[in-house]
């Protein structure tokens, strides 16, 4: 999503600058170009040197320099970029983009610029909840500027509390947002992902090999187009994202429940889950041991969650997955006509780059007015991008489900 992006990374005089070293490599590991600009208080941290074997480019720290070029460093660089990042962002940086002092060369370009602006607060947690720093961070996002939140832990000077430069990846999620459109702002998004586990007894289960990786993508680039995002996820590794609300759950019926909770207000749904279809009968409260001689588990049948929300035919779409591994297209077409969704996305499992475990997928949407997109390999963010582009298409149509 970064791929081709010119960047002006702006690292300021926190400890926090030598992070600054793995954001740069993992901006240029995602395509992006990258021009580095360092206050003289961020040289004390971390060298213009690393920075610029990081950046493979010129790292920029005096207003004044003269270079081989004429062009003038901060009109050069603010017509250069497509966005400005600043990590770490110290208070004081903070205070003089909001007062508008412009007195060396990361602010002065700040002051020349009119691009997406990301600015990433990290200092002492006492400094960070100073009322002037708050002011000053509230007066920004009302000029426009994107200001993440700091995260809290251990800082530098071992007290614990807010502060901490967020995560690299959530900095570059927040990067990949400056240049997404915000579309589904207001919008209310339920998301399930992952797969569910079923008891038989308190050591063992049934399952799937789902990942969850399919609706953290969704759950993650649904909030990145603005949307406020529940996601109820069955278990998985996968770190939680930043979304307004994680319900963990662990079998169909506690997700049947947690879905069931919170569908009433959302505006889209999308069913990423990979439900276990039946469930054993009996779940046994202590371990089941072989001397039992146990050859064959009963199974019941688990509600099928998204033909419920199907039949409830509320406002807003409804979006199903299907995973095949034959008749790929005739399956998920049954499937949406059956469960009465608006949209399903098919995938089969035996193709090479698409499946549970993997980072790409190969997708195709079909919609309830027999359209149908089939989509190259790509990553499940990406893919996740394209199914909320057509959701958006679909949703312009207004066509709500309840009219079927
Ligand atoms: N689904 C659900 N509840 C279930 C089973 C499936 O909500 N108990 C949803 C899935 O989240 C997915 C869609 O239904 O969005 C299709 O799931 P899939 O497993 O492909 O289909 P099934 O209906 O279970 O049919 P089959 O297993 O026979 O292919």
């Amino acid at each position: 999503m970064l791929e081709n992006k010119k960047i002006v990374l702006g690292i300021t005089g926190g400890i926090a600058a030598y992070k600054a070293a793995e954001l740069t490599r993992t901006l240029i590991k995602a395509g992006a170009q990258v021009r580095v600009i360092m206050t003289k208080s961020a040289e004390a941290f971390i060298t213009p040197l690393t920075l610029q074997t990081l950046s493979q480019g010129p790292v920029y720290t005096n207003l004044f320099a003269l270079t081989e070029r004429y062009d003038i460093a901060h009109i050069a660089l603010a017509d250069w970029a497509d966005a400005f990042v600043v990590a770490p962002a110290t208070g004081n940086v903070i205070g003089k983009i909001a007062s508008g002092i412009a007195d060396d060369l990361l602010t002065t370009t700040l002051m020349a610029q009119n691009k997406p602006v990301l600015v990433c607060p990290a200092m002492n947690d006492k400094m960070l909840a100073n009322p002037a720093v708050q002011e000053n961070i509230g007066k920004l996002i009302r000029f426009g500027y994107a200001v993440m939140e700091s995260g809290v832990g251990e800082l530098a000077c071992k007290t614990t509390g807010a502060g901490r430069l967020p995560d690299i990846p959530d900095i570059l999620d927040a990067i990949e947002n400056l240049f997404l459109p915000r579309d589904f702002a207001g919008e209310k998004v339920l998301i399930t992902a992952g797969p569910t586990q079923e008891p038989l007894d308190p050591v063992r289960y049934i399952t799937n090999r789902s990942s969850g990786k399919m609706g953290y993508a969704l759950a993650r680039a649904a909030h990145q187009r603005g949307a406020h995002v529940t996601l109820v996820s069955g278990p998985t590794h996968l770190p939680a994202p930043r979304v307004e609300k994680v319900i963990q759950v662990r079998t169909a019926m506690e997700m049947h429940q947690a879905v069931m909770d919170c569908c009433d207000d959302a505006t889209l749904i999308i069913k990423a889950a990979a439900v276990a279809d039946y469930r054993p009968k009996a779940q046994a409260l202590q371990k089941i041991k072989k001397d039992r001689g146990m050859t064959a588990v009963e199974l019941a049948r688990n509600p099928d969650i998204i033909a419920d929300l199907g039949a409830r035919k509320k406002k807003g779409l409804l979006v199903g997955f299907a995973m095949e591994t034959e008749d790929l297209l005739d399956n998920a077409r049954q499937k949406l006509v059956k469960k009465n969704l608006d949209m399903i996305i098919a995938n089969n499992l035996r193709e090479e780059g698409a499946g549970f475990q993997t980072d790409t997928n190969v997708i195709t949407i079909l919609d309830r007015n027999g359209k149908t997109i089939a989509l190259e390999k790509m990553s499940k963010l990406e893919a996740a991008h394209r199914i909320l582009d057509h959701v958006r298409t679909l949703g312009a149509q207004k066509g709500s489900r309840g009219k079927k």
